[in-house]
């Protein structure tokens, strides 16, 4: 099991839930942080609840900046010398029927969740291989495993995480780099609140489903926990972790199972 003491960790959504938790449980733990997203006044605060602030970088970005982050990737590598983890934590859902839901928004999912987690991932890649080590952990979701209504877009955009990461685990291997898939189910954050709308406004409202989610911070340990382990794929939850297992094996229950909840 690896340790987390002295690693240099660069964690995107890092101004809010959980990658905000990441960067208070890895900073107590003795890791070089870096902090991304876009608002920069919120990641300060969140370093200044940092333990050991003289470990915390903050970086803004915007994952939908794309040829921003090939810079943005260039000053990360410079606070530290070099990058041993990427967590891949920045993402947005969605909350809207696809009859209601604008194309827009289906653009917008697949930029925020897919497409800048790729540019960046694309952009560390070389040092990974110049370093001969590395470990990218990407934050998807248990919808990036089977799918629920209200949510096609942000499901669509999470499965095609795991195609790339899969991929990219198989051609790496060979560089000793790791590539490690976190799946939560519903977590105490603001990821309802934020939530596109179909017209591409954010829902602004808390679901019940993820207010009676597991507390961030207990996510956030199984996360560190998984990194540690370098495991290949974790689930993070409740009992909606089950609907992995009928997805494989059962998957018209997984159906009736998902259309009979009440979840929105
Ligand atoms: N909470 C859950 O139940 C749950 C379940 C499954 C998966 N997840 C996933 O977990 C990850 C973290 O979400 P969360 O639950 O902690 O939600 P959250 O509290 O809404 O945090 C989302 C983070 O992503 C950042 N972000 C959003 N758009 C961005 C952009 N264009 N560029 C850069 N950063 C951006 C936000 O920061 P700024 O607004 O400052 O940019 C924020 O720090 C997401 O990938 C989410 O899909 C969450």
């Amino acid at each position: 099991m690896d340790s987390i003491e002295n690693k240099v960790i660069w964690i995107t959504g890092a101004s809010s839930g959980i990658g905000e938790e990441l960067a208070y449980q890895l900073n107590e733990l003795g890791a070089k942080i870096i902090l991304s997203a876009r608002r920069e006044t919120v990641l300060l605060k969140v370093k200044n609840k940092c333990k050991y602030q003289d470990h915390v970088t903050i970086l803004p970005l915007d994952l939908t900046d794309f040829n921003s982050l090939g810079i943005v990737t260039q000053k990360a590598l410079k606070i530290n010398g070099h990058i041993d983890i990427l967590i891949n934590n920045g993402g947005l859902s969605q909350r809207s029927l696809i009859v209601d839901t604008k194309f827009e928004v289906y653009q917008q999912m697949i930029d925020v969740n897919y497409l800048g987690t790729i540019k960046l991932t694309k952009h560390l890649l070389d040092h990974f291989i110049a370093q001969k080590s590395g470990h990218f952990v990407t934050v998807t979701s248990l919808m990036g495993k089977f799918s629920s209504p209200y949510r096609s877009g942000y499901c669509g955009a999470k499965h095609a995480l795991h195609g790339f990461f899969d991929a990219l685990r198989m051609e790496h291997e060979k560089d000793n780099i790791n590539v490690s898939i976190i799946c939560p189910g519903f977590i105490q954050t603001n990821v309802a609140k934020n939530a596109l709308t179909g017209d591409g406004s954010a829902l602004q409202k808390e679901d019940n489903a993820t207010e009676n989610g597991m507390p961030v911070n207990e996510c956030a340990q199984k996360i560190i926990s998984a990194i540690k382990k370098k495991r290949f794929e974790t689930y993070i939850g409740g009992k909606e972790k089950f609907g992995i297992y009928l997805k494989r094996f059962f998957p018209r229950l997984l159906h009736k199972v998902v259309m009979n909840s009440k979840v929105r």
